[in-house]
This record gives C-alpha cells, sequence and structure tokens, in this order.
C-alpha cells in the first residue's frame, strides 16, 4: 500500500533514525564517558559523572518502621509515609502537592520553605509531626554527595533554576527550612536520586534487580558498581562492603559534543530554548520533558511549509512546549487506521478538518521521536549492563513516558535484545512507588546500620 505520508514529511523525521551501526557506536562512545566518570582521575573532566550514592546495600525484605520520605524532581512534589512491616508487607500514605510553576526558577529558600510547609502540613495531618521520625529526601538532580545524607546539586535540570542552590548541600537547605518553622521534628537520614529508589523499591521483590532506570520528565540510571571500581568513594579499597550503587547521571552524555551524529536541527532548537542550553543532551534527545516539542517543532515546519493540515492551523500549536509529551503516547494508542486519540489531540490543540494524511503524518513523527527515544535508551542500559559483565539482570523501571507510552517496553526489549551479546537474560520491570518506598528503603538500612548523623 503506497504511504499516505507526504514525502516532506518523511525527509523531515529522517535525522532520528537510528540504525544498528548509529546505535553500536553510542554505546561505544558512552561506554568509554562512563568510565571516566567512574575512574578517580578523569571524573573531574568527565561528563557522565557516575557518582557515588552511599547506598552499599540493597534490602533484604527484613526492614522495618515508619519512615517519611519527600520526592522533588519531575512534575509534582510528594510527601509520603511508608509504613515497612517486612515480607513485601508495606502501607504507603502519600500526598501530592500542587507545585506553583514559578517555585521552579524562583529563590532556593523560597522552594525549601515550600517544601518544608508541606511536610509539615502531612505530618500534622497524620499526627507524627513530634515522633522525629527518620526521612529519606529522594531529590532527583545531580548530585555530588559526600555521604548518605548529605550532597551538594551539581547543576538544576528539568526546567528547575531556583537561585543559591547549586554548590549548597541540599539536605542542609532542606533541614533548615524544617528548623525555620520550628513546628515538626524530622532527621533526613538519607538523600537518594529517584534512579536509586526506583532500584531499591524493585529490588524489595525481585533480589536480582541490579539497575534503576527512569524515564519521565528526565532520564537516567543508577547501578550496582563493585566497591573496588568506585574510585571516587574514599573507601573504594578498604570497603568491607563489596558493591556500590552508582548514579551514573547519564542526561548529561554529549555534552561535550560526542553525540552531535544522533541530533537533529530541532534538538538544537529544543536546547537553545531550555534554561540550561548545551546541558543534558542525552536526555533532551529522551526523556517527557523534550518529546512533546520536538514532535510540535516539527509539526510547525510542516504547517509553515503547507504540507499539513493545508496551511490550516491553530494558535495553539504555535505555542512553545504546547504539545505535550502524553499526547505521543496518545497519537501511538490508536490501532492502525483509526484516529480516536489522534482526534481528541488535535482537538485539544484547535486544529481542526484535518484529513487521514495529516493524522498518518502526525503518527508518523511521534513514532520518529519516541522511537529514537527508545534506542538511546536501549543504548544507555546495554553499555550498563556490558560494563557489568553480568549474563542476567533486572531492570527497575519508572517515569511516565515508560510507564504509559503504548510501545516503550517492547521498543525497549526489541533494542537492547538486538545489541546485547548473545545469551544475556534481562527483566525490564515497572517499579512500583520508587521514589517513595526505594527512599523509606534507603533511610532504614541508614538507621539500622546507625550510620547517619545530621549533618547541619
Ligand atoms: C536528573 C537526574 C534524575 C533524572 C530523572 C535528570 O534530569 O539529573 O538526577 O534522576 O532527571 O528524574
Amino acid at each position: 500500500m503506497p504511504s499516505l505520508v507526504n514525502p516532506e514529511v518523511e525527509l523531515a523525521v529522517r535525522g532520528f533514525i537510528l540504525d544498528q551501526e548509529k546505535m553500536a557506536e553510542v554505546v561505544e562512545r558512552m561506554t568509554k564517558e562512563m568510565k571516566m566518570g567512574l575512574a578517580k582521575d578523569t571524573h573531574p573532566r568527565a561528563v557522565i559523572k557516575c557518582f557515588v550514592s552511599y547506598v552499599q546495600d540493597l534490602p533484604t525484605g527484613k526492614e522495618r518502621g515508619r519512615y517519611l520520605a519527600l520526592d522533588l524532581g519531575g512534575s509534582n512534589f510528594r510527601v509520603l509515609l511508608v509504613n515497612l512491616r517486612g515480607e513485601s508487607d508495606v502501607t504507603i500514605n502519600s500526598k501530592s502537592y500542587d507545585f506553583p510553576k514559578s517555585l521552579m526558577t524562583g529563590s532556593g529558600i523560597a522552594l525549601f520553605d515550600f517544601l518544608a510547609e508541606c511536610l509539615a502540613e502531612f505530618c500534622m495531618d497524620h499526627g507524627v509531626a513530634e515522633e522525629g521520625l527518620p526521612l529519606g529526601f529522594t531529590f532527583s538532580f545531580p548530585c555530588q554527595q559526600q555521604g548518605l545524607s548529605k550532597g551538594t546539586l551539581v547543576a538544576w535540570t528539568k526546567g528547575f533554576n531556583c537561585d543559591g542552590v547549586v554548590g549548597k548541600n541540599v539536605v542542609a537547605l532542606l533541614q533548615e527550612a524544617i528548623e525555620r518553622r520550628g513546628d515538626i521534628k524530622i532527621n533526613t537520614v538519607a538523600l537518594i536520586n529517584d534512579t536509586v529508589g526506583t532500584l531499591m523499591s524493585c529490588a524489595y521483590s525481585r533480589p536480582n534487580c541490579r539497575i534503576g532506570l527512569i524515564v519521565g520528565t528526565g532520564s537516567n540510571a543508577c547501578y550496582v558498581e563493585k566497591t573496588v571500581n568506585a574510585e571516587c568513594f574514599e573507601g573504594y579499597q578498604t570497603s568491607p562492603k563489596p558493591f556500590m550503587v552508582i548514579n551514573c547521571e547519564w542526561g548529561a552524555f554529549g555534552d561535550n559534543g560526542v553525540l552531535e551524529f544522533v541530533r537533529t536541527s530541532y534538538d538544537k532548537v529544543v536546547d537553545k530554548v531550555t534554561p540550561n542550553p548545551g546541558k543534558q543532551t542525552f536526555e533532551k534527545c529522551i526523556s517527557g520533558m523534550y518529546m512533546g516539542e520536538l514532535v510540535r517543532l516539527v509539526l510547525i515546519e510542516m504547517i509553515t511549509k503547507g504540507v499539513m493540515f493545508r496551511g490550516d492551523s491553530s494558535q495553539k500549536i504555535f505555542q512553545r512546549w504546547s504539545f505535550k509529551s502524553a499526547y505521543i503516547s496518545d497519537v501511538e494508542s490508536d490501532p492502525p487506521g483509526e484516529y480516536r486519540a489522534c482526534n481528541k489531540v488535535l482537538n485539544d490543540l484547535g486544529i481542526i478538518g484535518s484529513q487521514e494524511p495529516d493524522k498518518e503524518a502526525l503518527k508518523l513523527i511521534c513514532e520518529a521521536v519516541s522511537s529514537r527515544s527508545a534506542k538511546l535508551c536501549a543504548c544507555g542500559l546495554v553499555t550498563i549492563i556490558n560494563k557489568m559483565n553480568i549474563n542476567e539482570v533486572v531492570i527497575g523501571i519508572d517515569g511516565s513516558v515508560y510507564r504509559y507510552h503504548p510501545k516503550y517496553h517492547d521498543m525497549l526489549q526489541f533494542h537492547m535484545r538486538k545489541l546485547l551479546k548473545p545469551g544475556v537474560k534481562f527483566e525490564l520491570v515497572a517499579s512500583e512507588d520508587g521514589s517513595g518506598r526505594g527512599a523509606a528503603l534507603v533511610a532504614a538500612t541508614a538507621v539500622s546500620s546507625k550510620n547517619y548523623k545530621l549533618s547541619v
């Protein structure tokens, strides 16, 4: 059957196509960059930082107790009360708080005061304001940790850009905000990245879980490395514990130019309009914060050329960020030849009277962007699995793109199989509430090994 799609559209999305050869090249370059991040002498100039997380124990299933968790890093902010009763018996009470957009780019003090205010309200509602419960702080931005409960923010990502936080210990900023209020007693015992939470949470029920992945607003992965290879950890040669979880911060891959061969002109436009141009190159090709905007840029080029929607269009589509990444999942969820979800998306965007070839073209653009994302993620996971040199692994995954895109899981699996050495077995598992449960599990290990102290 001849394609319904205008050849101009096919030409426009060609740059997003990654063949096997390019994917193998991505794996090779990423392997080199990860090694630089891990090694002490090259770490300072490495782009994939491979930060030490100070998490050295995976859950045993025996963790008990009540813990608080804060989850900041994506599109919403949550407070959780996690009760671990063991043997997978966990209850979680949680509340999501509306996160005023202005806080994302305001002062750091205002941000941390808001977190403390929500935490206080939550603790009072649950009658735990005076208990001094241990808290795990899931703060999903690149942090150079100096211990389990201490870490300085290296850079903001995902549209955040608050003053006075980069270079500071975020646990101290949180604890100070709590103390400014003076109405709750809390001990922040662990600072964790969401990838680490996801790994921990998945490992609770799947002991073979060794990698945590997020494909949501942002993207990143962590994995279990041999302590002796974690050279940036001061005890890497003497630690009695054989493993260290490494927070790769793979979003920054390509910030030194090594990914130019997979980037398109649209990626360059997106990069320019973000608060962190030149940074998080890999993440900007993969994650939900940027995918919709990439689709929109191709669309408006086609509209302007009169190739799609016959030059008819809406004002909304010309507004930056108006094409939400969730629309990609919607458009791709329609069965072949049907356009129910697609019509709804077009309607939302105020585009009326479009014809079947326009809808097919929109689908093609969405598929081009989402499949490049899945292929790049597959490259990242294969890099990590090769580095770990293991034959079997479970990967815990969270994030809106992975959860809601109808084909993401299958694409990831397909391309990983094609890239991995024969015989390597892996399983991709959606991790339940990683940020909350994972933070509580890390807090539990911190408390039981008593290796925490308040850092303010
Ligand atoms: C951050 C990571 C985080 C990821 C997923 C990235 O922008 O740098 O720390 O894990 O987003 O939330």
